[in-house]
């Protein structure tokens, strides 16, 4: 399938800086930021700025900031997935057990960006596992999307015919129906057992981790196979108080960051990728402001002292 080659970066507007310091002021002020940010969104467009990219092992690169859509649904689903990429989002992440992924393609339509300058990744559920049931529900996924290809598409627990569905996604890879494919919450002996017979090797694992998972083990395992890591919940939805965590804010202060920010830019300096979910304009715009200050070396090995080395999600165990 012959594609138009993704850019080297992402372009987005330089407005967010400003516009990001207009928000908050507006807030502040008890204004709302939906009228405030169609405002600023058309008459602040001009210069241009990047989200990094990474390569993944199959050469494609991948945005290293996306946007996750984890409870998006329905019309705020299509109006987050439009603002998020109007604001200069570029990787989406959505997945079948989401039941969004004709929301998220209503906000891609909607946002009018040409879909080569997209990453748009989905994931196959455990129901659907297997050779046949994995090909028939990747093109359900595709259809709901109204999408002809996916840039990534996940096995999304290690449970049932893992190896059928490798099958059917290694062939859909092959067709170029997918560029990448890749797993999620695999441990180290699910992506062992995965090895032994995987013609084409996953790309990325995607799984919990933020400052209180931190999830060094897995880390080490994944640089070995050479598998991008992607961090979900990079907040842990705010679970054991991480968006007022005092170490976080101490070190925002330093930098002029909230806890968000000072999260998101100890994942991208640690190479892994991330995808915050929200459905605030001002939150998007903030979490895309991480490019513009650098944690040292002791404020990163005082985050790594955040560790608890246990999931905050145990129900999804
Ligand atoms: N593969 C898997 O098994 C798996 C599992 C879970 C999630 N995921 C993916 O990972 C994505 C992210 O994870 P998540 O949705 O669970 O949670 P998350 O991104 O860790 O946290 C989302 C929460 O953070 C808040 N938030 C976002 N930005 C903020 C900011 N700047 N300041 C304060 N609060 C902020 C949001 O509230 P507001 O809306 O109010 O901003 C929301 O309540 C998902 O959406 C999904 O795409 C994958």
């Amino acid at each position: 399938m012959e594609r138009k080659p993704l850019a080297e970066t992402i372009k987005r507007r330089e407005f967010i800086q400003t516009s990001a310091r207009f928000a908050a002021g507006a807030i502040f002020m008890g204004l709302g930021t939906s009228k405030l940010f169609g405002a600023v969104h058309s008459s602040r467009l001009g210069t241009t700025t990047s989200i990094k990219t990474i390569t993944l092992n199959n050469g494609i690169k991948m945005p290293i900031l996306g946007f996750g859509t984890l409870y998006l649904k329905d019309e705020v689903g299509v109006q987050c997935v439009a603002d998020a990429i109007s604001l200069g989002y570029r990787l989406i992440d959505t997945a079948t057990v989401y039941g969004n992924e004709t929301s998220v393609g209503g906000g891609i339509k909607k946002s009018g960006v040409n879909r080569e300058e997209l990453f748009v990744t989905s994931k196959l559920w455990v129901d659907d596992s297997g050779y046949e049931n994995a090909k028939k529900a990747f093109q359900t996924s595709l259809d709901k999307l109204g999408l002809d290809y996916l840039d990534l598409y996940l096995i999304h627990r290690p449970r049932g015919d893992v190896k059928g569905s490798w099958k059917a996604m290694e062939e859909l890879y092959k067709d170029g129906k997918i560029r990448a494919i890749g797993v999620s919450n695999f441990e180290a002996s699910h992506l062992d057992e995965l090895m032994s017979y995987a013609k084409t090797k996953p790309a990325v694992n995607q799984i919990e981790t933020h400052a209180f998972f931190q999830q060094d083990k897995a880390r080490e395992t994944l640089k070995k196979y050479g598998i991008q890591m992607e961090a979900w919940s990079p907040f842990a939805q705010g679970r054991n108080g991480l968006f007022t965590n005092e170490t976080l804010a101490a070190i925002g202060r330093k930098h002029n960051k909230n806890n968000a920010q000072v999260s998101l830019r100890w994942h991208y300096q640690r190479g892994i990728v991330a995808i915050p979910r929200t459905s605030q304009k001002a939150h998007m715009l903030e979490n895309l402001n991480i490019f513009d200050f650098q944690l040292d070396e002791s404020e990163m090995n005082t985050i790594t002292s955040l560790d608890l080395n246990i999931t905050q999600f145990p129900e999804w165990e």
